[in-house]
């Protein structure tokens, strides 16, 4: 081992010992990927078993297996983890380490304070502001729900009796299968778009009424709760309806129940018991052999009959009410968990040295980091949004006093530094114009002019749409091809001049460039537009 290497952080990954947790934290293809960053990785022997990544693969791509878990948590300086950390775990902590890792700050205070207590930095993948576009790459949350979401429809097609696809088969006709979602959240729409894969008929609910168009777009039918009233929350959560919503919603949901062939509930207010949507009688109203998956179970249920971690059968309807269906698809759970690890690693380590550098100026970052250096630092506060995300106003917003900061209604600059600046231009285009030759000042003028429009136009746009911007200024700059198309054009009859033969071959070129230039760069540009749109 040479002596960079020895500066190198070491990442631990221990087995998970909670009790049917099938998941690890980083897979052999993203170690890697991890040791192209610069950083040593040691697994725990046996730790990605369960989810068929055996030692020798991990020993393969040059991580080093470690056979006991309190020799790995002696010694690493950064440890990935899926679940949160048992007492043991807590205790075997080396002081300075760092733990990534899923935490629940809200609901583990205790767990919080013995942390701290080992004088460690931990990062919750719970905690990431999910609001901030940059952090979509190392959503946790996300990529879980969605493989949940997934495995709910493979749970209910294993305790449904039928295809879920419609077939006209020689031995008779087959309808395809009505399957009815509550809640078109991360977990939902996954199931929106597994079912209707499937062949299903999908018609799905959520009290967000701007989940629509995404729930269509997966193939689902919205249905909508026959009650006037705003569902939204506030940064892409829901809120609890009034008292009138709800008993619409009831009445809406027993007519559901009764025509569906299977249910699935994912409805869920963070931070709150999982509202009951599905009551007893819906269940009894149910066809014979039709399945429920509680995907809320362990929030309480959104059905009364549920119990958690469990398939049990009532009024002959099967309700399903697994909490751990991510880890039933550990393999895929895990390379996904093990990619976000992987991009949150890389913003920790920008200089892919095998270091990091917890910077709390980073919105993400801050908003991830609970404990630093045993004090805890969590909640984090609210992270800057960037401009797009932000709803418009309602009402016209009074203009500030200063007008300094960028894209200010008032104007880039205040109007003292403008007029100094243009006083300073005008001198030296005077200057310029006394000496320099007619034909010079001509192209000069339509310069200055480009970059004075050119910087006024930048300015004025928020930051967050500057890829855009400089995608479609690259499109526009396909203007080249008017000269290329001049240098082209064929010999007037009867001139005298005939264009030189190279010229027209490389006009013909820039015209090809140009042209992929220009359709590409709106293509893109559209593309990603597309994705600031709701
Ligand atoms: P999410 O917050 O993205 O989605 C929840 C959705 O429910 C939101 O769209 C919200 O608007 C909607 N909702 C809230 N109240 C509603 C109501 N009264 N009626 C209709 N819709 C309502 O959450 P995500 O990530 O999709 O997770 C969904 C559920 O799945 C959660 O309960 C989560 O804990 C659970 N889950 C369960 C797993 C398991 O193994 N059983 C694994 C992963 C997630």
């Amino acid at each position: 081992m040479n002596g960079e290497q020895r500066m190198s952080l070491l990442i631990g990954v221990p087995r998970e010992v909670f009790a049917g947790e099938k998941r690890v934290a980083t897979v052999p293809e993203v170690v890697e990927k991890l040791i192209k960053l610069g950083f040593r990785v040691v697994v725990e022997t046996g730790a990605g078993a369960a989810a068929n990544c055996d030692d020798d693969t991990y020993r393969a791509v040059g991580a080093e297996i470690a056979e006991r878990a309190a020799k790995l948590w002696a010694s690493a300086d950064i440890v990935f983890k899926v679940r949160a950390p048992s007492d043991e775990e807590v205790a075997s902590m080396r002081e300075g380490c760092t733990l990534i890792s899923f935490i629940w700050p809200a609901q583990n205070p205790e767990l919080m304070q013995k942390l701290a207590a080992r004088k460690v930095t931990v990062l919750a993948m719970d905690a990431l502001p999910r609001q901030l576009s940059r952090a979509q790459k190392m959503d946790a949350l996300t990529s879980q729900a969605g493989v949940a979401g997934y495995r709910a429809v493979i749970e209910a097609a294993n305790a449904f009796g039928r295809f879920f696809n419609g077939q006209i088969t020689a031995a008779g006709k087959v309808p395809p299968a009505k399957v009815f979602i509550a809640g078109a959240g991360v977990a939902g729409l996954a199931a929106i778009g597994a079912a209707a894969g499937l062949g299903a008929v999908v018609r799905a609910n959520d009290t967000r009424a701007e989940v629509a168009d995404q729930v269509k777009s997966l193939g689902g039918e919205f249905v909508k709760v026959d009650y006037e009233e705003e569902g939204s929350g506030g940064g892409g959560y829901a809120k609890v309806m009034s008292e009138g919503f709800q008993q619409a919603q009831r009445e809406m949901y027993a007519r559901e129940a009764k025509q569906a062939d299977i249910i699935i509930t994912t409805a869920l207010i963070p931070g709150k018991p999982a509202p009951k949507l599905i009551t007893a009688e819906m269940v009894q109203s149910m066809k014979p052999g039709s399945v429920i998956v509680d995907m809320a179970a362990e929030q309480g249920g959104n059905c009364e009959l549920t119990v958690p971690g469990e398939a049990v059968v009532r009024h002959g309807v099967t309700i399903v009410g697994y909490t751990d269906l991510v880890s039933r698809l550990a393999k895929q759970s895990s390379t996904l968990y093990a990619t976000n690890l992987f991009r949150l690693t890389e913003e920790l380590c920008k200089t892919k040295d095998g270091k990091i550098d917890v910077n709390f100026e980073d919105d993400a970052i801050r908003g991830l980091t609970v404990i630093k250096d045993g004090e805890i630092t969590w909640p984090a506060p609210a992270p800057k949004l960037p401009a797009v995300a932000a709803k418009p106003a309602a009402a016209p917003v009074p203009v500030a006093k200063k007008a300094h900061g960028h894209g200010e209604p008032s104007g880039p600059m205040a109007a003292k530094t403008m007029a100094i600046i243009f006083g300073v231009a005008a001198v030296l285009f005077w200057l310029i114009g006394a000496y320099a030759p007619a034909a010079f000042l001509g192209h000069f003028t339509v310069f200055v002019l480009a970059c004075f429009i050119g910087y006024m136009v930048v300015w004025n746009v928020k930051p967050a749409l500057h890829t855009p911007l400089m995608s479609v200024t690259n499109a526009v700059s396909s203007i080249i091809a008017i000269g290329a198309l001049v240098q082209i054009a064929p010999p007037e009859a009867g001139s005298i001049v005939r264009p030189d033969e190279v010229i027209r071959w490389f006009a013909l070129g820039a015209i090809v460039l140009a042209t992929i230039n220009m359709f590409g760069g709106f293509a893109v540009t559209q593309r990603m537009l597309e994705m600031f749109r709701k």
